[in-house]
């Protein structure tokens, strides 16, 4: 399925989309190994990047020459912390990819200055080139990364205030306790996120629909932070049919 500006896919459920997704990573890695890759966290990407751990394992899948970019971090938080985005993306991408420490740039939670940190992080960006393939999930608000609805979007890497019901949904990485959930991150801006060179956003599930439906339909506005997609030239949307059920012809 395709509108004038986003190309939309829709898979019979999650683990289709995942597997689809993996295969075709894998194969644009065997195409050009060294990739800047942009990843998320959240529920979202967890079989995406488990179908890409058992390509590495097959051998099919080759992440020697990626360098990856995480989108955000917890502020507060050290990547040693279980909380942390790091701690996740530990776990569920980069011990089962076999990425070195060396390939891997994460903001990072416990930097002594927050504004530093986050300049340094778009420095170390541009050193490497920018970002290939940007790996967006969206907030059941239509956040990307930690770009939360507000009056206006920083453009650059920032510290950011989250929102109760993102705190709320973040909950279960600190066993399920809100009040342990840090008030604040680090993350990519939208001006970092829109410079990628190309976008892949994947929705799954009926909590999503209404954000996709707005996202694919409605207006840019810093209300839906992930409708600015509508400006990319090259975005790719793979969701499930329950993500999809808003927009479905
Ligand atoms: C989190 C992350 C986002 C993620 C989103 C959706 O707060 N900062 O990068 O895309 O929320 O999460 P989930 O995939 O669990 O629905």
């Amino acid at each position: 399925m395709s509108d004038s500006y986003l190309t939309i896919t829709v898979f019979r459920d999650e683990r289709e989309l995942a597997k689809s997704l993996a295969d075709r990573l894998a194969a644009d890695l065997a195409r050009q190994p060294r990739q800047v890759l942009g990843l998320a966290t959240g529920r979202t990407p967890v079989r995406l990047y488990h179908e890409l751990g058992t390509l590495r394992a097959k051998g099919r899948a080759d992440f020697s020459h990626v360098v990856t970019f995480n989108l955000d971090e917890f502020w507060g938080v050290s990547p040693r912390d279980p909380g942390s985005y790091r701690a996740f993306m530990d776990e569920h991408l980069f011990r089962r990819v076999e990425i070195r420490p060396e390939q891997i740039n994460f903001l990072r939670g416990d930097a002594p200055d927050a504004d530093q940190e986050c300049a340094r992080y778009d420095a170390a960006i541009a050193s490497a080139g920018g970002i290939d393939i940007q790996l967006l999930g969206i907030g059941t608000n239509g956040h990307i990364g930690f770009n939360e609805p507000a009056r206006e979007l920083a453009a650059r890497t920032h510290r950011v205030r989250l929102k109760e019901s993102t705190r709320r949904s973040n909950a279960a990485l600190f066993d399920g306790d809100v009040s342990r959930v840090p008030a604040e991150a680090l993350s990519m801006g939208m001006g970092s996120i829109l410079r990628a060179r190309h976008i892949v956003l994947i929705a799954t599930g009926k909590s999503k629909a209404r954000c996709v439906q707005q996202l694919v339909n409605g207006p840019i506005t810093t209300k839906l932070p992930a409708s600015f997609l509508q400006l990319h030239a090259s975005v790719e949307i793979f969701l499930d049919t329950a993500a999809a059920a808003g927009i479905a012809s």
